[in-house]
């Protein structure tokens, strides 16, 4: 099995554990044991927004763009029954793998569509999701055809009123990408906010930033009450917050040289 190939770990410490790994990086912790079980603080954050924003419990229609270990969709038909998550992964052995080892086949309501995650979502009809979780990564770093002022324009088109776009990323200083794509979302949605350790908000360290995004405001308040409560705290910048950091950055285009208009 060369490094590059996609597999599975166990971890000692948690008899149902299961961490994915691709190319070395970790993509995914899953715990067979406990589907609610969330390991990777920023599979927390993006399951705080999605809880602050959807009362709980209710059933969710969610696309994720990348599947990996299929943590989240795991999650979500645990702990909101009767949700359903369309899953579009790029790598066949990814899933074969979630089949083969991480019981993908029990999840209820999930369906796995095996190729481009820019030509999965172009193929889904308007309005079907109530919630979409952008977590496509090539070892670290987010596609840069699935973070384009396009796409995003597609993921609102499938986004139902009032949906949720919930976007996990990872940056370095100076944080160019972060910031250039939260000016992209800010050119698509009404309320854009981002999740992150405080230090990284400071731009004193690298790390994930979670980014939420609606045409309906989110109780941003709460949200911030809601990721400090956690381990490992974070912090979140709502809208006018976000303009400020991401200000003077250029939205991504497909072209990457048009500026198309934000508040950034
Ligand atoms: C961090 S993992 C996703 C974890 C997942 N959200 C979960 O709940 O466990 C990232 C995944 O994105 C996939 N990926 C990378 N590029 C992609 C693309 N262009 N389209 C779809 N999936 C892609 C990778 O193969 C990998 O499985």
């Amino acid at each position: 099995v060369s490094d590059s190939a996609p597999r599975v770990e166990l971890d000692p410490g948690r008899p149902g554990g299961r961490v994915l790994l691709q190319a070395g990086v970790w993509q995914s912790y899953t715990d067979l044991d406990d589907p609610a079980h969330l390991h990777f603080a920023y599979t927390q954050r993006v399951a705080d927004a999605v809880d602050i924003v959807f009362g709980a419990r209710t059933p969710l229609r969610a696309v994720h763009v990348g599947g990996g270990g299929l943590t989240l969709p795991r999650w979500l038909a645990a702990t909101r029954p009767g949700s359903t998550s369309t899953v579009l992964e790029l790598d066949p052995r990814v899933v074969a793998l979630a089949h083969a080892q991480l019981g993908a086949g029990e999840i209820p309501g999930l369906t796995v569509r095996v190729g481009d995650a820019r030509a999965g979502v172009a193929r889904l009809r308007d309005a079907v999701a109530d919630l979409v979780v952008g977590d496509a990564f090539t070892g670290r770093q987010v596609p840069a055809h699935l973070a384009t002022a396009e796409f995003v324009a597609e993921v609102v088109r499938v986004l139902r009123p009032g949906g949720l776009y919930v976007l996990n990323t990872i940056d370095d200083h100076p944080f160019d990408f972060l910031r250039s794509e939260l000016a992209t979302l800010d050119t698509a949605f009404a309320h854009v906010g981002v999740v992150a350790v405080a230090e990284l908000l400071a731009r004193q360290t690298s790390g994930n930033a979670v980014l939420v995004a609606s045409d309906t405001d989110v109780d941003w308040v709460g949200l911030a009450a809601r990721v400090a409560r956690r381990i490992e705290s974070h912090a979140v910048l709502g809208p006018a917050g976000t303009a400020r950091w991401c200000a003077g950055a250029q939205p991504l285009t497909d072209a990457r040289q048009e500026r198309v208009g934000s508040r950034c």
